[in-house]
């Protein structure tokens, strides 16, 4: 995943790119570059953050009210300086960022150095910018060049593209996303909406194989697919550009988890008849899955237990990956829930788009107002959680909880009951991320800093806390933590306890008899037990207490867990909003 920006208006490009690709650059970090348009286009490009690329390549210098930029995460080629972006067309007259993949690009390749072009990188972008060289020395002006390539291409990509001496951006997507922000006689095009919501709270979503032609007068839409000039409408969207900077704090990470008191509430401000009549369809479905990824496959996982408690009812939750192996359990009856922060996961989408084919309903719960998830499904519910930068999901895995467990109690009926309940955490919340809680777990993150190995068991609803605790542990601190069903452990892995093995244990009052018995198994094998959980206990070498929530227990519970990831990665010495080889939203297969 990379993130791409272009900019066209009246203001100094380069100090505009510059800002969007720090906010963008979540998205990838092993090399940045822009090139910018006056009287001639200028290109400068490296590996490196783009703090450290802002001194060294001194962006600012660069002229011109027109520019792209680019933050790579490579995928197709080594981390150089050649395969940077933006990337240009033999003839140094078309310039292009990208992100994606081009799955044809070797074909593509050799069609053209078998027209005499030649290629400096390894990249699959390259042939973009010398497919449409290729087409304009047939005679084709620059806007249908650029039709015409990207009508040649394969796979999943967004880009930007722009020629020199012509006062125009085009911008296209086919899978990966692209948000066009509409300013005061200026334009901004980005992967994602903080890259300019500094500028421009206004933005169009574009959709699959959309082609924009940017210039100061206006924009232009065409779709590929369809060959014809279509509309796309302006929508507002109510983030806050405070909410996408880091503020007084260090990390993103750290100031998206002390949201979530905040951000949950948010979650659970829903329009009741949209509630009512997702109910409504979930009454008349015959058979519901629910399908994510990640840590939204936890908050599915943590639902289906909620659904079942709560609302008596049974809903099938699979990995949006394993989903194509029982699509063709699908029928016009079966309603799909499609849980995604970003709206733009492939392997959602995917899921999505089996769903629809067989005629069943979808309802998607994602952060992005249209997204491409939302747009694909039959209606939506938003988390409004505010832009989510960190890599990892921890305000949007709450308010996903939030959102669930709501529309569960909306289907027993109980819908102002579980309104105030979720209500009544927003204290609860604000207690577990306050400064002192947070001292307390940096001590207990001080211990774990050097273990290789953390285990994490719960039982029932704190079996899907288990598993993403450990997931929050391991892709930010890289310690390996493995998640199990409390009754589990001792089916094998219990093997692997040694004197000193940390292993966290959730516990509720429901759970408390059976998961201390496991937790007394881990101890006599010599485990250190860290117990989350309302009451101390004998077992637990340290104790970090969070009160009896009931069926919000997932919600309070993954707070320290959230919070001990976050500890372990900065005491370890690295960057938790950008942990290796991780990418936000993950657009590919
Ligand atoms: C973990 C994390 C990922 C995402 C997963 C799905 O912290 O962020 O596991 O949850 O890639 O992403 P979305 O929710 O955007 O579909």
């Amino acid at each position: 995943m990379c993130g791409i920006i272009g900019y066209m208006g009246h203001r100094k490009a380069s100090s505009i790119l510059l800002k969007g690709l720090k906010h963008l650059e979540y998205r990838g970090y092993d090399s940045a570059g822009m090139a910018t348009l006056s009287s001639k286009v200028e290109v400068r490009k490296d590996v490196g953050k783009i703090a450290e690329l802002e001194k060294r390549l001194r962006f600012e210098e660069m002229e011109g009210e027109v520019g792209i930029g680019h933050t790579r995460w490579a995928t197709h080629g080594r981390v150089t300086k050649e395969n940077a972006h933006p990337h240009f067309s033999q003839n140094k007259k078309i310039y292009v960022v990208h992100n994606g993949i081009i799955e044809n690009y070797q074909e593509l390749r050799k069609f053209l150095k078998n027209n005499g072009f030649r290629f400096y990188s390894e990249t699959d972008t390259e042939v973009i910018p010398n497919l449409i060289q290729y087409e304009m020395e047939r005679g084709k002006n620059f806007e249908e060049a650029c039709k015409a390539a990207l009508k040649r291409l394969d796979g999943s990509f967004a880009v930007v593209i722009m020629h020199e001496g012509e006062e125009k951006l085009i911008a296209a997507r086919r899978g990966s996303p692209l948000v066009i922000g509409v300013g005061d006689g200026e334009y901004f095009v980005a992967s994602d909406i903080p890259a300019f919501l500094e500028f421009t709270k206004k933005v169009i979503f574009m959709y699959d194989w959309d082609f924009a032609v940017i210039t100061k007068n206006g924009i232009k839409f065409y779709n590929l697919k369809e060959d014809r000039e279509v509309e796309r409408s302006i929508d507002v969207i109510d983030w806050d550009a405070e909410q996408a900077r880091k503020g007084e704090f260090k990390h993103f990470m750290i100031k998206e988890i002390l949201e979530q008191a905040e951000t949950i509430q948010r979650a659970i401000m829903q329009d009741e008849d949209i509630v009512a009549a997702i109910v409504e369809e979930m009454k008349k479905a015959k058979g519901i899955f629910f399908v994510g990824c990640g840590s939204s496959y936890h908050a599915c996982f943590a639902a289906s237990y909620i659904f079942s408690k709560i609302a008596n009812l049974h809903v099938n939750v699979m990995l949006a990956s394993e989903f194509p192996n029982f699509k063709h359990f699908l029928t016009k009856e079966t309603l799909v829930f499609a849980v995604s922060q970003s709206g733009e996961t492939a392997d959602v989408l995917e899921a999505v788009r089996a769903a629809k084919e067989k005629g069943s309903k979808v309802i998607s719960i994602t952060n992005v107002k249209g997204s491409s998830i939302t747009r694909y499904s039959d209606s939506f519910l938003l988390l409004n959680a505010g832009p989510e930068i960190c890599v990892l999901s921890t305000k949007t895995y709450t308010s996903q909880l939030a959102l669930l467990t709501l529309l569960a109690y909306a289907y027993a009926g109980r819908y102002e009951e579980g309104r105030k309940r979720l209500k009544y955490l927003w204290n609860v919340v604000y207690n577990l991320t306050s400064r002192t809680s947070r001292e307390m777990i940096k001590k207990l993150a001080e211990k774990l800093k050097n273990e290789e190995h953390l285990f994490v068991i719960g039982r029932g609803l704190q079996y899907a806390t288990a598993l993403e605790a450990a997931l929050k542990i391991k892709e930010v601190s890289y310690i390996h933590a493995e998640a199990f069903a409390g009754g589990e452990l001792k089916h094998g892995t219990i093997a692997l306890i040694e004197d000193g093995t940390p292993c966290m244990v959730f516990v509720s009052e429901e759970t408390e008899k059976e998961i201390i018995s496991n937790a007394v198994e881990v101890k006599s094998r010599g485990g250190y037990i860290i117990g989350i959980s309302p009451k101390n206990n004998d077992v637990f070498d340290f104790w970090i207490k969070v009160p009896e929530c009931g069926v919000a227990n997932p919600i309070v519970q993954i707070i320290p867990a959230q919070i001990l990831a976050y500890q372990l990665a900065v005491l370890r010495g690295y960057d938790p909003d950008k942990p290796r080889n991780l990418a936000k939203s993950v657009t590919v297969k």
